[in-house]
């Protein structure tokens, strides 16, 4: 509504008002942030991307920053409000954040989404009042159990001598959700309970996952085979380096990861298959185009984006990887 009513004033101020120079076209007006906690990992690059595709698709500015710390998202923040942006999309570096972003967005207007990871009150509890797009944290994982516990089947495994290397994130809701769904596949499956070991990671990427991984490798040297996963691939793929470095073969290790971002298809196109036998694709291209467009439509329409998204993921290996990219759009 307020869009179509910018562009007529437009039109009216070219044609009859001559006041063509006033500020009144929407689409040239709106300019949004997009901003993320790891800049350098590729489901975010592909998530910002998409918002700016859409954006030149529909018109208005999307400018990328980074948020990796609560200091660097407020200056973010102020930045984005000195170049005049109605709102951002945010994946905060730390869920618990949420209250002081929230009040700086309001403090100057804008209007604020949360996509992937969502913000959490002071009750700890996720914050309703800020829109989400995100996973379904539990349903994605417990497809990854539910994979590995397939695989181990097909290669014949005998659970007692199978561990599984559990990298954890409980921090952060969506990555505990995710861990647990995997778990209780693995359970429902007929995994030893007492062989899955936590190795708690402290950030979401692979360097804190391999850190997390090596020293309980070396603590249960006793497992033959091992089954590792975590809130997402790049954590998965720490697991599996480290199991690499800890000596054990590619045909002793079932990785599982989430995403379907640029680091499981540079892992699928190595010439020779690793321990990281797959991982569950959601399309981050859809993330950063729907979290972008929510926004947008808030800004222009004054419509409230839905309060909870929850996307769906499709297994991705090396047999498929590259059809399933296709599908996804990614
Ligand atoms: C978290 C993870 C990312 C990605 C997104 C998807 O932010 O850190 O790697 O999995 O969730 O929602």
């Amino acid at each position: 509504m307020i869009r179509f009513l910018k562009s007529s004033l437009f039109v009216l101020g070219v044609t009859g008002l001559g006041v063509a120079s006033a500020p009144l076209h929407a689409q040239d007006d709106v300019k949004i942030g997009f901003i993320v906690k790891k800049p350098e990992q590729a489901w975010f690059i592909n998530e910002q991307d998409a918002a700016s595709a859409l954006g030149e698709q529909k018109g208005f500015e999307v400018v990328r920053l980074a948020g990796e710390d609560g200091q660097q998202v407020l200056s973010a923040i102020d930045n984005l409000n000195s170049q005049g942006a109605q709102g951002f999309v945010i994946c905060p570096p730390d869920v618990r954040l949420g209250p002081a972003i929230a009040n700086r967005a309001k403090q100057y207007g804008m209007k604020v989404v949360t996509v992937d990871d969502q913000f959490l009150g002071a009750d700890g509890k996720p914050m309703a009042s800020v829109p989400h797009l995100g996973m379904s944290g539990y349903k994605i994982g417990q497809q990854v159990g539910e994979t590995i516990a397939k695989e181990m089947k097909a290669r014949g495994w005998d659970p007692q001598s199978v561990a599984a290397l559990r990298i954890s994130n409980n921090e952060l809701p969506t990555a505990k959700e995710r861990t647990d769904g995997a778990t209780d596949a693995l359970l429902d499956a007929g995994f030893v309970e007492d062989n899955i070991f936590d190795a708690p990671q402290q950030n979401t990427d692979t360097s804190s996952a391999f850190a997390a991984a090596s020293p309980v490798l070396s603590k249960n040297g006793r497992f033959e085979h091992w089954v590792i996963f975590a809130l997402n691939e790049e954590s998965v793929l720490g697991g599996v380096r480290a199991s690499e470095q800890y000596g054990l073969s590619p045909d002793q290790v079932i990785g599982v990861g989430i995403n379907g971002s640029g680091a499981a298809f540079a892992e699928f196109s190595r010439e020779k298959p690793t321990g990281f036998y797959g991982t569950i694709a959601v399309s981050s291209t859809m993330h950063g185009r729907q979290s972008a467009d929510n926004l947008y439509t808030w800004i222009t329409e004054d419509k409230e984006p839905p309060a909870n998204t929850e996307t769906t993921g499709t297994l991705m290996t090396r047999d498929n990887w590259q059809q399933v990219r296709e599908d996804l759009g990614l």
